[in-house]
């Protein structure tokens, strides 16, 4: 049964839902309307509704499941440690199975500290910035998605009502504190003589330069290499530190997208992947400057803790997500990501609509307008893009393929290239229903 049906199960959940949550929702981002489809369970690239439908799943969490749902060697370590119990007030050796891991991997690597998402990763290594280096500021580019903390989340959802000529410290919602957004210098993406300009007024006053290399609201099209070069010199000489989010990034290659693009950021904030599907987030860099975390009787000038950070049943499921991913896996994914992004060229070249894809190694990224993308301003939609967006999503998800509302998808190493012949057989009657 279709899942909007008045009788279907999706509906009475849906009508469960509007009772107990705001929005009848729990997690803004996955929503989509009239309301989704309940999942109850996933296996590999497919996860399944309550009313039984099977659906080619492309979002992997949002980027999480770089090994597909449920795959037997993380579920594995996963059920070993439940014998062995969830979580403790001390530590454990799973923590630096995964620690060193990671450590092994990205030589900027030089110390490590966990916390439970990408979100308060990033918070915490801009603490870590401000307390390093005794300055409040911070720069970030205008648009970028970097989770729910106040300072990382103004500048994100600018339009062109408040963006203005030099992008505006702008508030991700009413009554955010002036004096968080006056903490904010918010950059163009790829613009160096605006950046270079912008930089120079600021001086010395920030503490660092929070960048996604690929961001997805630049159709994770990676920044231009000597922009990248730039914000790397031009932080060096301020003392800034330069903070790289690879919350998604880091599956960009064996070293994370800072290996693959070269650059050496101070630190670095982490999440999904690394946690094998179990909540995590990290932070990693310069030991001097990772030496603010210390511990609780010396030296900790940032406090950095809570309740299930490092717990156990992440860390071993992390440990066998990672270990999975050796070169080949990363071979394979590149060699993924290319085709899908190839033949959805060609499918949306031949229905003649303005509409494109981008993105790089296993991301991807369909627009609803065929405007070339550097920047925010380039990716941001109209309302009608928006509304062209949600028809292609809809349409998508009707023939059983499963994107994130925005468009964006995520390969992972258990596809093969004709798992995804689904999605290239539904997506000309997407492309033909949204513009229609
Ligand atoms: C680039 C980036 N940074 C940070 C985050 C926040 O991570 P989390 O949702 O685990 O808090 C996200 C989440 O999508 C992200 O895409």
């Amino acid at each position: 049964m279709h899942w909007t049906s008045p009788e279907s199960r999706s509906r009475s959940l849906y009508e469960r839902a509007r009772k107990i949550f705001p929005g009848a929702n729990t997690r803004q981002q996955i929503w989509m309307s009239p309301y989704p489809p309940y999942l109850a369970s996933g296996r590999g690239l497919w996860v399944t509704d309550v009313d039984g439908h099977r659906y080619l799943d492309l979002t992997g969490n949002l980027g999480v499941l770089i090994h597909g749902h449920a795959h037997p060697l993380v579920n594995a370590a996963i059920a070993e440690q439940l014998e062995h119990g969830t979580c403790f007030a001390l530590p454990t050796e799973a923590e630096l199975r995964l620690g060193g891991l990671l450590c092994g991997r990205v030589p900027g690597f030089e110390r490590l500290r966990f916390t439970n998402t990408g979100s308060e990763a990033v918070a915490v290594a801009l603490r870590a910035a401000r307390a390093f280096n005794g300055r409040s500021r911070i720069a970030r580019i205008e648009g970028v998605y970097h989770g729910s903390d106040d300072l990382a989340a103004v500048g994100t959802d600018s339009s062109p009502d408040n963006w203005g000529t030099d992008p505006a410290s702008t508030p991700r919602y009413p009554g955010m504190p002036a004096a968080i957004l006056d903490q904010v210098l918010v950059l163009p993406a790829n613009d160096l003589e605006a950046t270079e300009r912008l930089l120079a007024k600021a001086g010395d006053t920030l503490a660092a330069i929070l960048v996604d290399p690929a961001p997805l609201r630049c159709g994770f099209t990676p920044l231009d290499s000597d922009y990248m070069a730039l914000l790397r010199d031009l932080s060096r000489r301020a003392g800034t530190l330069l903070i790289f989010d690879e919350v998604i990034a880091f599956r960009l290659g064996f070293s994370g997208a800072q290996g693959r693009f070269g650059i050496d950021p101070d630190l670095t904030a982490l999440g999904k992947i690394i946690g094998g599907g179990m909540p995590i987030g990290a932070v990693a860099g310069r030991e001097d400057v990772m030496a603010v975390f210390g511990n609780e009787l010396e030296a900790a000038r940032v406090p950095a803790s809570g309740t299930f950070t490092a717990n156990p049943v992440s860390m071993v499921a992390g440990d066998a997500a990672m270990s999975l991913l050796d070169s080949a896996a990363f071979e394979h994914l590149e060699h993924l990501g290319h085709a899908v992004r190839e033949r959805a060229a060609s499918i949306i070249l031949a229905a003649g609509v303005p509409a494109q894809i981008t993105g790089i190694g296993s991301l991807f990224c369909l627009h609803p307008h065929d405007r070339q993308i550097r920047d925010y301003r380039d990716y941001h939609r109209s309302r009608e893009e928006v509304a062209i967006m949600g028809r292609i999503h809809r349409s998508l998800l009707e023939q059983r393929v499963l994107l994130t509302p925005n468009g964006s998808g995520f390969l992972a190493t258990v596809m093969r290239e004709q798992d995804l012949e689904a999605f290239f057989t539904a997506l000309p009657a997407a492309l033909a229903t949204a513009f229609a």
